[in-house]
């Protein structure tokens, strides 16, 4: 398929400035699929409201720069990538990869970043979630939780941080199907009368802080039923034709 159509499909499906992005990433090591990028990628550029994105775990930056691009694209300001970039002393598989970054795990994120030329719009915080969380005072509008997977960090990290998020802002967790991080689901989100479920990316989990649900918001959920046809929440007949059409589509493009 020629540039042009598959630019124009993109464009239609709101992720005009991913056309851009695509390869950008590819040589930065990290622990994200292909979809899952694609769903930051577009809760970054689409979440409605007034407010920063922070992320939680950045590692060397995979997921970083898929949010740092879409803010980059469409002008919604800044996002905080909060990590010590000391490792994560549960995950034997990260502590491995470390061993491999000639510049240190901090200077292969910085280095990454800068080579993604999205420097200008990301900042890094060298803390833990909790000390990070201690002076941070900026409404978020997205977060992205990818920090340590065990249950007493996923839960700290969603006690922390959620009352920084705005009304009717996304929350998203990695690795959802990880013991503690469903734990923390099922005790804190699932039956919460404060979030909701917008849909679950390959392993990676939105929800919704409640509020009065305006027009956007109704759109976003849309969009996302749309783009993303692996989502298995809503089954509104509307959001499964979409899904069809949009499957079919992917079949062409990704
Ligand atoms: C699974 S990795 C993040 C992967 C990254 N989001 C990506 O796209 O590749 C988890 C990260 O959490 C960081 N980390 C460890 N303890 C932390 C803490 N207390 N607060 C925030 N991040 C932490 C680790 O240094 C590690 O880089």
């Amino acid at each position: 398929m020629s540039d042009m159509i598959k630019r124009f499909i993109y464009h239609l499906r709101g992720l005009d400035a991913f056309f851009e992005t695509k390869g950008t990433t590819g040589n930065v090591r990290g622990f994200m699929e292909q979809s899952e990028c694609k769903a930051l990628f577009f809760a970054a550029k689409s979440a409605p409201g007034d407010g920063v994105v922070v992320e939680i775990g950045s590692y060397v930056g995979k997921s970083t720069i898929w949010m740092a691009k879409a803010l980059k694209a469409r002008q919604r300001g800044k996002m905080y990538a909060i990590d010590p970039h000391t490792g994560d002393p549960y995950s034997d598989v990260l502590q491995n990869e470390r061993k491999q970054f000639a510049l240190g795990q901090e200077g292969e994120f910085r280095k990454n970043i800068s080579d993604a030329a999205v420097q200008d719009v990301v900042i890094p915080i060298v803390k833990t979630s909790e000390e990070a969380s201690v002076d941070f005072d900026k409404p978020i509008r997205l977060i992205f939780i990818d920090g340590i997977h065990e249950y007493d960090f996923v839960k700290t990290d969603f006690l922390l941080w959620s009352p920084k998020v705005i009304e009717n802002g996304i929350i998203a967790f990695h690795d959802s199907l990880r013991p503690g991080v469903k734990r923390v689901f099922e005790e804190l989100l699932y039956n919460s009368k404060s979030y909701e479920l917008i849909g679950r990316v390959y392993y990676t989990s939105f929800f919704r802080k409640k509020g009065k649900r305006r027009f956007t918001d109704m759109m976003f959920d849309l969009r996302f039923d749309m783009i993303f046809p692996q989502y298995q929440g809503n089954k509104k007949i509307i959001a499964a034709a979409l899904n069809f059409l949009a499957g079919i589509i992917s079949l062409f493009i990704f």
